[in-house]
């Protein structure tokens, strides 16, 4: 098993992509926190993990709140005596608009992008030294790697993940600390729903959300959504043993959508 006794965080995981990778990690030999602000959810991958014969703790948590962000990472390292790996999934798509732009989305947007990976890293680094080194992994987006039209606020927290990572991986390579992000292309989850559609989106009132991810769709080389679990996929390679010398990358994960 590729992260057997590994014992390690996801965030978001009551959903998507993350709760793809709870359930794929727990799979794979490891213990791990399942986070997220939705209890039920929680439970239910909880739930899924432990009757498949893994192991789990199910962590109800505001990745808003600082405080919050911190617990998980104490949480998961006292129930399971330690901590490898750190996949803070956690994101929002913020705002649309530029000119006239909602501040309390780009609040939003900040905190569950950029301000949580910072909080729950510092948590983190500590109880990865203690085990003599370990894994982060942080998720931007395509839209980390080229500007997004849609959602420049969006892709300028996605370019702050990545720069934070990179730095990052200079900073804690003598600590044996790998720090990657991946960078997804459209994702079939309820978070893309959100994304094509927003409020402040102009153009696309009265548009339907299945048009909207259909055109999105056509910008995608291989012509469709990807889907959580290839997102799973490449999070376990970044992860586990297997990309021992790889830190410092942003992994596109997108069907061919930045090849161009
Ligand atoms: N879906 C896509 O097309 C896509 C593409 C690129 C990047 N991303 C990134 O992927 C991540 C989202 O993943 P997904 O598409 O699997 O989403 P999803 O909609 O399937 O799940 C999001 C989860 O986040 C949880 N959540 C929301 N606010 C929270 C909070 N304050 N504290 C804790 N948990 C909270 C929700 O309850 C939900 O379970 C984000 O970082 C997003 O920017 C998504």
């Amino acid at each position: 098993m590729r992260l057997d006794g590994r014992i390690g965080v996801v965030t978001a995981a009551g959903s998507g992509m993350g709760r793809a990778g709870a359930l794929r990690f727990a799979r794979e030999g490891a213990s791990v926190g399942v986070v997220d602000v939705n209890a039920e959810a929680v439970e239910r991958v909880v739930t899924e993990i432990v009757e498949a014969g893994g192991r789990a703790t199910g962590i109800v948590a505001d990745l808003r709140q600082d405080d919050d962000a911190r617990r998980i990472i104490d949480e998961t390292a006292d129930v399971f005596g330690g901590l490898d790996f750190v996949w803070n999934h956690v994101g929002h798509p913020g705002p649309a608009a530029v000119e006239g732009v909602d501040w309390a989305a780009y609040e939003l947007a900040m905190d569950l992008n950029v301000r949580t990976v910072i909080v729950t890293t510092e948590a983190a680094i500590p109880r990865l030294r203690e085990r003599g080194g370990g894994a982060l992994l942080f998720t931007a987006s395509v839209s980390g790697l080229i500007g997004s039209r849609m959602s420049p606020i969006y892709s300028a927290a996605k370019f702050g993940v990545n720069g934070f990572m990179k730095a990052l991986a200079l900073r804690l390579a003598p600590d044996n600390i790998r720090v990657n992000s991946i960078c997804p292309g459209p994702i079939d989850t309820p978070m893309l729903r959100v994304f094509v559609k927003r409020p402040d989106q102009k153009g696309t009132e009265d548009v339907d959300v299945e048009d909207l991810i259909y055109q999105r769709q056509s910008r995608v080389p291989m012509g469709r959504p990807g889907k959580p679990e290839e997102i799973a996929n490449a999070a376990l390679f970044l992860l586990s043993d297997e990309a021992s010398f790889v830190t410092g990358v942003a992994l596109p994960v997108d069907g061919g959508a930045t090849a161009g």
